[in-house]
């Protein structure tokens, strides 16, 4: 399918989805809500594809949601299509990792996209902020709960209450992203990252996404379980044998997501 708002590239296993309106500094309008969706769906089912890196631009990962498009809508427009949450639980519902590679602004919906993904790899020069306050709304794709959960109370009251902004620095200090690189390697660390993830068996990454992801949705006890079961399970595939028998015979796995 050709894109109009987002560029797709295929390399090594990686598919690379990158934003594309420069002009909005990539604002989430529904042409581009539609096309990420599309990409990463065909990604998820590309037996090519092992991992995918979502960025943007130097400037923007994404500065929110479309507020041209938005500030039209009434309750019913966005009640109805509910495009925002479906953008949000379609990306959880990827079952291949994500990494958003993010520099510049990853505002609003950006934020939440970022936070939808896997992990965050922020340039230098990233800014994260829920500034949805100084339009009169609230973050509409998790602002207010991945946020939370990757930040704890304090920071998400303060980022989601006053819009301040936060920084590369304080992200990575505050646990909102993995690691912060220059920006000039963000695409470099980023691609490797997502090669390193794509050399595994992609059943065992995709088992370690779902048992992650699992800790945010159920108590411990439940969630050791769903590990401790999932750790099991791996034990009927032929990965688990070859990753095994190449620590022993001290070579590289040759994993095929058997
Ligand atoms: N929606 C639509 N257009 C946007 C946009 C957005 N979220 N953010 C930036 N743009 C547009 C600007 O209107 C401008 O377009 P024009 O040249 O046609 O006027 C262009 O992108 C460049 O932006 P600026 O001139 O404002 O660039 P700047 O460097 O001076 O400022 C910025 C950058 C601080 C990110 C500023 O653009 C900004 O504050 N943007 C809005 C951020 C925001 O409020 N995001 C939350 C949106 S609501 C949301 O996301 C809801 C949700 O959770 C689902």
């Amino acid at each position: 399918m050709a894109f109009e708002t987002i560029i797709v590239e295929i390399e090594d296993h990686v598919a690379l989805i990158k934003l594309n309106r420069p002009d909005a500094l990539n604002a989430l309008n529904q042409q581009l809500i539609g096309e990420v969706m599309t990409a990463l769906t065909e990604a998820d089912a590309n037996d090519k594809v092992r991992c995918i890196v979502l960025t943007g631009s130097e400037k923007a990962f994404a500065a929110g949601a479309d507020i041209k498009e938005m500030s039209e809508m009434s309750f019913a427009d966005v009640n109805l299509s509910d495009l925002f949450g479906n953008l949000g639980d379609g990306i959880q519902r990827i079952r291949k990792p994500i990494i958003a590679a993010v520099s510049g602004y990853a505002l609003g919906g950006g934020c939440e996209v970022a936070m939808a993904c896997d992990f965050i790899i922020a340039s230098d020069t990233a800014k994260f902020g829920q500034p949805e306050i100084n339009l009169g709304v609230i973050a509409g794709i998790g602002g207010s709960q991945r946020l939370t959960r990757a930040v704890g109370k304090a920071k998400s009251m303060d980022m989601n209450l006053t819009g301040r902004f936060m920084d590369a620095e304080e992200a990575e200090r505050a646990g909102l992203v993995s690691r912060v690189v220059p920006a000039k390697k963000l695409m470099e660390e980023s691609m490797a990252a997502a090669q390193k993830i794509a050399e595994k068996s992609l059943i065992a990454a995709r088992t370690a996404k779902e048992a992650v992801n699992r800790s945010f949705e159920t108590t411990l006890t439940e969630g050791l379980l769903f590990e401790r079961r999932s750790f099991h399970a791996l034990f009927a595939t032929e990965d688990q044998k070859e990753g095994m028998a190449a620590f022993i015979e001290k070579r590289e796995p040759q994993f095929r997501d058997k």
